[in-house]
């Protein structure tokens, strides 16, 4: 698909547009970008108009050129609203996955009026205990060090049980910049927990789990529901990546959102 390119908070913005309708904007988990939606284009574009971006320093967002100051999951959600105002989009329905899930509920708190519905995929509103923090950094440094291989080497296995689909997995985090994989650890590991925001939150809420993922355990997927009273959608036989794993279930939740004209 073609990139378009703008130029958001002295960063630039790479991202894909298609399909004509409610506008849907779907953000891309770590260590991965945009591309990892491209199975739902085919199954949304005749109702949806779809911008996926890839967040700041994944895909064609790369960081390799800015200085490396660290910047926040927040930063990420203000970058996604200043490509809509580029745009000139008001409003949208947002759907994010794992990470882009942290960048989606940073977004609601800072943009509520702009979100029609939100989906949370594989995704959580917890923050990270201390160990997990810790880890972070120590991978940070190790990536910015000697580069993404060893991420490339060791996630694809707990990202999903398909092989065919950890093979193309690998080959894409290995795209993926050592600055923009880094940026994004540090910017996860300080990111504050986000039940008050889901608590505040009253348009539609959507999550979906696979029932099988290795990354975000299903207990933090249900515990959102505790904190807003949205529908959860478990997928059977999908890992944490199910909009490649069962993206027709997906399509059909994201579907479910669309307002009625
Ligand atoms: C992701 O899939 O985006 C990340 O693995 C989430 C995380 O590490 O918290």
């Amino acid at each position: 698909m073609e990139m378009l390119r703008a130029k958001v908070n002295e960063t630039e913005l790479a991202y894909t547009r298609s399909g004509s309708g409610t506008s849907l904007v779907l953000l891309h988990g770590y260590p991965l970008d945009h591309s990892i939606w491209e199975p739902l284009v085919p199954l949304l574009k005749d109702d949806f108009d779809i911008i996926m971006p890839d967040l700041r320093g994944f895909g064609g967002s790369s960081l390799l050129e800015a200085p490396a100051t660290p910047y926040q999951i927040s930063d990420m959600a203000e970058d996604i609203a200043l490509l809509l105002d580029e745009l000139k989009i008001k409003k949208v329905l947002m759907a994010g996955h794992s990470m882009g899930g942290y960048v989606a509920l940073a977004f609601a708190l800072a943009y509520s009026k702009r979100l029609l519905g939100l989906v949370l995929v594989a995704s959580q509103a917890a923050a990270d205990n201390a160990e997990r923090k810790a880890g972070r950094y120590v991978l940070a440094e190790r990536v910015e060090a000697s580069g993404v291989g060893e991420v490339a080497d060791g996630m694809p296995s707990l990202l999903t049980g398909d092989v065919n689909l950890q093979a193309w997995l690998k080959k894409l985090i290995l795209r993926q910049s050592p600055a923009g994989v880094a940026g994004a650890l540090r910017a996860m590991a300080e990111r504050p927990k986000a039940n008050s925001i889901l608590v505040g939150f009253k348009q539609p809420l959507r999550i979906i789990q696979g029932a099988d993922d290795r990354i975000i355990p299903i207990e933090r997927a249900r515990e959102m529901l505790y904190m807003n009273n949205g529908e959860i959608s478990v997928i059977d036989g999908a890992g944490h990546m199910p909009m490649m794993e069962s993206a027709q279930r997906i399509a059909e939740v994201i579907k479910s959102l669309r307002p009625k004209r």
